[in-house]
């Protein structure tokens, strides 16, 4: 995807690159239904957030599907900010088993709802070993209310305790997407991410290349 000018979201789901990536993968995807997609990448800031949002919009917006676009990125959440919504979800929730459709927010768009990251509490250690079975369950209670589930994730390097492994629950999705930011991704964790992802069981889709220059690179 080109470099984006702006940061509204009705906008971000009129790029014509974007709504090609969605098409790429709704006809990858298409046997799978519900579908569900994970979007990853082998380092930070490359473009996940974005592409989720701008995904999940175009999806709702082009089909009648109801699409539920979820923040697995527990420990640098931004996936609400796109739709200027609160984290609101929270550990109790999880605890009570509550319905992924009442964790749910909607997004102010229609047929697109937003399941925001869970806040970090004191029990953060306790519930870190019990997260990638978490993450799976709720994608498949997700595939039961939704016809299209994408999943916002960390990178896949480097790791870090906090998160929700993004390889661990690769496996529960219908496809995999790597974002990779041009001329500045290294080759290396990229490969690493492919292959671990593969490894894991992941049906890796492709590769998303932003071109977004990053003024912190
Ligand atoms: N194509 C683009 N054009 C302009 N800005 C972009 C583009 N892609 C990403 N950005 C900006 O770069 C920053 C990082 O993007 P984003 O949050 O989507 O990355 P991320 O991979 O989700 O990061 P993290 O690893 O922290 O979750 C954001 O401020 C976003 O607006
Ligand atoms: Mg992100």
């Amino acid at each position: 995807m080109s470099p984006l000018l702006f940061k509204d979201i009705e906008l971000l789901a009129e790029i014509t690159e974007i709504k090609r990536i969605y098409s790429v993968i709704e006809n990858s995807l298409m046997k799978s239904n519900p579908a569900c997609l994970v979007v990853t990448s082998g380092a930070p800031e490359e473009g996940k957030t974005t592409m989720v949002a701008a995904l999940a919009a175009i999806a709702a917006r082009q089909s009648d599907k109801r699409v539920l676009a979820v923040d697995f990125h527990w420990h640098a959440p931004a996936l609400h900010s796109w739709f200027g919504l609160e984290p609101t979800f929270d550990i109790d929730d999880l605890r009570r088993e509550k319905p992924v459709v009442d964790m749910a927010q909607s997004s102010g768009l229609n047929n697109l709802d937003i399941l925001t990251a869970r806040q970090s509490t004191q029990d953060e250690v306790e519930w870190n070993g019990a997260a990638p079975a978490l993450g799976t369950d709720i994608m498949r209670k997700a595939r039961e209310a939704y016809d299209f589930v994408v999943v916002d994730t960390s990178s896949i390097f480097p790791t870090n305790r906090r998160m929700m492994d993004p390889v661990a629950i690769s496996k529960a999705a219908d496809g995999v997407a790597l974002v990779v930011l041009a001329n500045v991704t290294p080759r290396q964790p990229l490969k690493r991410s492919r292959m671990f992802l593969e490894t894991a069981g992941a049906n890796v889709l492709g590769v998303i290349v932003n071109q977004w220059k990053n003024p912190l690179f």
